[in-house]
């Protein structure tokens, strides 16, 4: 009697941790995995990704590798596909897409390519890993955490967390994981990706206020303003182009000499690169970027426009993103 009582006490306060409906246990690493036979850019992959609380995979073991292969062979009809690992977190360094280094090491011979823009695509056949263009469009495996079940009454029993060994720290030098890093020979900066909605006026202070030192970004090159594009289409679900407006994000230019139409950075530096779209700019005096906008140009164009667009009638404002250099 006393022992059935032990048991049933154990059981209600035990954590009941399972994986979320249509993913699978991965034994090695304690995740849950999902694979999607969707041929998508790895942006859009971890968009998916994200969008239900994981990231593209991450392999840190032999078994996990072997349990992805498995995983993907049949759903993906031997079809090679996307991993977590990216160059663009990390600024032409491979990571993993929570910025830990590669640990476990599966490259092909040759491999990998370490520019800017590229992804890791596992083989089929055996599972040796590839670098290729991130904007390649393949299958793709998502991993998640545990979650508690519904069913647990024990509000002090802890959450669970992943149960995967914490194996290495962070690689990210930024303030917090909230930051994204980059480094390459143009630059060295964090990047601080924000949808809230407000004006420019108050993205500058939002940004002045986050960490000492950081500001509305400035953009210097074509691989920064990529890398900011390609950041922030895999951080946030790629949206309709009847709501692209709620991902319009302002950068720190703006006008300062309406008669000349000159615009400057927020930090002074030299406008050394522009990407403006058709028809900018045209004086205005606030300029934001689409990262979404495709049809009359490449993803992330410059448009200059209003600093507030409330005053227009609009019922949101704008989104932001800041730096830091490091
Ligand atoms: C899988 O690929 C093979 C070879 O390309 C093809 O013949 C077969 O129809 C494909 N099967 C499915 C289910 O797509
Ligand atoms: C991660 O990789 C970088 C570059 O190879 C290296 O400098 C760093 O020490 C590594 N970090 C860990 C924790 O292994
Ligand atoms: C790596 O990729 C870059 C950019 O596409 C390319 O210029 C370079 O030749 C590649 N390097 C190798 C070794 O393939
Ligand atoms: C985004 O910025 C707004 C306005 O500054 C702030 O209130 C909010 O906490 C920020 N969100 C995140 C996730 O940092
Ligand atoms: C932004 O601030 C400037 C002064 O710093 C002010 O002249 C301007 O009206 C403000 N714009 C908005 C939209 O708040």
């Amino acid at each position: 009697m006393l022992l059935i009582f032990t048991l049933i006490s154990f059981l209600i306060s035990a954590v009941l941790c399972t994986c979320p409906t249509g993913t699978e246990l991965g034994g090695a690493s304690g995740l849950c995995y999902k694979p999607f036979p969707i041929r998508s850019t790895w942006y859009q992959g971890e968009s998916t990704c994200v969008q239900n609380g994981g990231h593209l995979a991450s392999e840190r073991d032999v078994f996990t590798a072997a349990f992805l292969v498995g995983l993907a062979d049949f759903p993906f009809n031997h079809t090679d596909f996307w991993l977590g690992g990216t160059t663009n977190f990390l600024g032409g360094m491979w990571s993993w897409p929570d910025f830990t280094n590669l640990t476990y090491i599966n490259w092909a011979g040759g491999q990998p390519n370490n520019s800017l823009g590229y992804c890791l695509m596992q083989r089929a056949g055996d599972g040796k890993w590839i670098s290729v263009d991130c904007t390649q469009q393949k299958p793709f495996i998502c991993e998640y955490p545990q979650v508690q079940q519904q069913t647990c009454t024990c509000p002090t029993t802890p959450p669970c967390a992943s149960t995967q060994p914490a194996t290495q720290p962070s690689q990210n030098p930024c303030p917090n994981n909230n930051w994204v890093y980059s480094n390459n020979d143009d630059f060295s900066k964090c990047y601080y990706f924000n949808t809230s909605a407000i004006n420019w006026n108050d993205s500058l202070v939002a940004c002045q206020n986050l960490y000492n030192g950081a500001t509305l970004v400035t953009i210097h090159s074509s691989a920064e303003n990529d890398l900011i594009t390609n950041v922030f289409r895999s951080k946030y679900p790629i949206p309709t182009a009847s709501d692209s407006y709620y991902y319009w994000i302002w950068i720190g230019l703006r006008l300062i000499d309406p008669v000349n139409v000159v615009y400057q950075w927020v930090d002074n530096t030299a406008l050394d690169y522009t990407n403006w779209g058709d028809n900018s700019p045209s004086g205005y005096t606030c300029v934001h970027f689409d990262p979404t906008l495709q049809d009359n140009g490449p993803y992330g164009q410059w448009i200059d426009a209003y600093c507030d667009y409330t005053d227009i009638g609009f019922t949101s404002n704008l989104g932001f993103i800041c730096e830091l250099q490091l």
